[in-house]
């Protein structure tokens, strides 16, 4: 009987991947885990289920001794840096984290003969959009640091695939939120730029007021519009992904989206309705770098891995990112 091998989770104590963690161990899988901890929380991880390494990913000597010691099978790469905005003023931060540490991963996978890959792309990879919805297709010009880091990370483990057989899916999400339905882990940034998370924090308090970016947008209320993936369906198109290289299929991209667009406004109608409450609001100018729309087109991810959305509708984004506000953790760990 053919036994499956450990999977190797980096940024597994952050936020999509540990809910990621939570889906695979519910499917039996063997997982370690490694985090610096620059931003993810052991806490979000059940350490009597996952074995937790604290390191880095560019330490050769601790990646040697994790694929000598366990029979790691893929490696499924969540850890980065995500912010936007910084990553336009301080972008060697982001090339040197999203782009050379995993070298040094990808020089260990090598070495000892790993050849599975499930990287967290973005959206971002794309640019300002040219068409909508937006598949696989559509040109990869990024327009900040934050997107080309991880479109040259493709770059890098196609050339991978060519010369030593590595095979990858690149998971291209669009806009991740909402958080696990019982309320045991959630999200939980700091600092939180993010729209759901931060139109709750205003709710409870926690920010005085939530700014809207921008009203007067060529959007039917003037408010950006993106697409909303829901984490569970994130960590669910992981899973599947692992499922179509065990198969031994060829490197591939896949956009993890819905397919439907909620503009800023919306969603804070939808939260307002979801908890009862009235959203702090200030009106600001537009957020440099944010387009008009984003929305996806998920018929690759269908048709190749048998993904498709399950939240599909904002409300149970923010209901369950409401349960881990609210409930023991107050959002925090
Ligand atoms: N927004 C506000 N006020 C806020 C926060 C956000 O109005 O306080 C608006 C933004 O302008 C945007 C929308 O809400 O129109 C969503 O913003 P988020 O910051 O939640 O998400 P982004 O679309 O900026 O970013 C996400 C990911 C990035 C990824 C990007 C790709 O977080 O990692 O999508 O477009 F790069």
């Amino acid at each position: 009987m053919f036994i499956q091998g450990t999977l190797l989770i980096t940024g597994g104590a952050g936020y999509i991947g540990s809910h990621t963690v939570k889906h695979l161990l519910a499917h039996n899988e063997r997982i370690i885990v490694l985090d610096n901890l620059a931003f993810g929380h052991p806490e979000a991880l059940p350490q009597d289920r996952v074995t937790f390494v604290q390191g880095e990913m560019a330490d050769a000597a601790l990646l040697d001794r994790l694929f000598t010691e366990h029979s790691i099978e893929a490696v499924l790469h969540f850890a980065a840096f995500a912010f936007v905005g910084e990553s336009v003023t301080d972008p060697l931060k982001y090339y040197r984290n999203n782009l050379a540490a995993p070298l040094t991963l990808l020089e260990t996978m090598q070495k000892h003969g790993c050849k599975q890959f499930i990287f967290s792309s973005t959206c971002a990879t794309y640019g300002n959009p040219q068409f909508m919805p937006m598949d696989e297709t559509h040109p990869q010009e990024p327009v900040n640091a934050y997107g080309a880091s991880k479109l040259m990370l493709e770059r890098v483990l196609k050339d991978c695939g060519t010369a030593w057989g590595l095979r990858a899916v690149f998971l291209r999400y669009f806009n991740a939120s909402g958080c696990d339905l019982d309320g045991e882990i959630g999200e939980d940034h700091t600092p939180e730029t993010h729209l759901i998370p931060r139109i709750l924090m205003a709710i409870t308090g926690e920010i005085e007021a939530m700014t809207v970016f921008g009203t007067d947008y060529p959007t039917p209320d003037g408010t950006c519009i993106r697409d909303y993936i829901h984490v569970n369906d994130l960590a669910s198109a992981h899973a599947l992904a692992l499922t179509y290289l065990r198969a031994g299929n060829e490197t591939t991209a896949v956009n993890l989206g819905t397919g439907n667009g909620f503009s800023v406004k919306q969603i804070i109608d939808t939260a307002e309705q979801v908890t009862g409450h009235k959203v702090p609001l200030n009106y600001g100018p537009r957020r440099a770098g944010d387009p008009p729309e984003l929305i996806c087109n998920p018929a690759k991810a269908k048709a190749v891995l048998g993904w498709e959305a399950e939240y599909k509708d904002p409300r149970s984004h923010i209901e369950s990112a409401w349960k881990w506000i609210t409930g023991p953790h107050k959002g925090r760990y």
